[in-house]
């Protein structure tokens, strides 16, 4: 296993151990998570009939969510104490389309396959050979959907600013916030046709920040999407979003 992977584990082995659980469970990232999936399914067209991949699924929270609107979910993460909480929680949810597996790869072939916060964990060669993974697992036409922090974001230049020890706490030692056109260009090389697009400005923040406050996320959500009508705004947003098709 390389250096970057152990850390990743042993990061998540810890986060996974009752923190994210309780965290994750919380009503205003409920919230988030329930608009992320409205978001997924909007953007990949996945529908009852879809198989879909999710890469790097930590607990399985948005799959678990995911899972009634599609035929099925397959998650992938490293972290086995992640893989134990999604397959726990999808028994006592009584949620059967949903499987979960521990590793760093998958097998298969997928109607779409989703990476959420996952992309910016990968060490930058295993980002750019990526796309090319994912061929594989998707037919022409297949399509892949990402959400990873931005590096032009201000909630981050301003979080760094403010609470430099709590933006410490809550990232691995290896992730980074991306650059989103270089990211896509990726995914452009391996032959997909990709677009970025931002998907949030203070919404996500908010919501890591004061969990508890659902009505807050809900509100700022709505804020979000009139900010990011604004050009200019919108390139200083939170996180970004690749829609990467692959071609016929
Ligand atoms: C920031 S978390 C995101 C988890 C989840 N998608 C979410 O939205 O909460 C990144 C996840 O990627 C996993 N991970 C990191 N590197 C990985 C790799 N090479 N292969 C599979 N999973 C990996 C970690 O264990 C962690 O669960």
């Amino acid at each position: 296993m390389s250096g970057a992977l152990d850390r990743e584990l042993a990061y998540h082995e810890k986060l996974y151990s009752g923190f994210a659980q309780q965290h994750f469970a919380r009503p205003a990232v409920r919230a988030l998570r329930a608009h992320m999936v409205q978001r997924i399914l909007a953007l990949t067209g996945a529908d009852k009939r879809s198989r879909v991949l999710s890469l790097g699924c930590g607990i399985g929270d948005t799959e678990l969510l995911l899972a009634p609107h599609v035929g099925e979910v397959v998650g992938i993460d490293l972290s086995p104490a992640a893989i134990r909480q999604a397959r726990s929680d999808a028994g006592r949810l009584g949620i059967a389309n949903a499987r979960f597996e521990q590793g760093t790869s998958a097998a298969g072939q997928f109607d779409a396959a989703i990476a959420i916060f996952f992309l910016h964990h990968l060490p930058d060669e295993e980002l750019a050979a990526f796309p090319e993974r994912l061929r594989e697992l998707l037919p022409a036409g297949g399509v892949f959907y990402s959400l990873d922090p931005s590096r032009l974001r201000l909630s981050g230049a301003v979080g760094r600013l403010l609470i430099p020890a709590l933006m410490k706490r809550y990232q691995t030692e290896d992730e980074r916030e991306l650059d989103g056109n270089s990211t896509a260009e990726f995914f452009r090389r391996a032959g997909f046709a990709a677009k970025v697009s931002i998907y949030d400005f203070g919404s996500s923040p908010l919501a890591g920040l004061l969990p508890g406050w659902a009505a807050g996320y809900r509100m700022a959500r709505r804020m979000d999407d009139s900010l990011l009508r604004v050009g200019a705004l919108a390139k200083r947003g939170s996180n970004f979003e690749i829609v990467a098709k692959k071609d016929s």
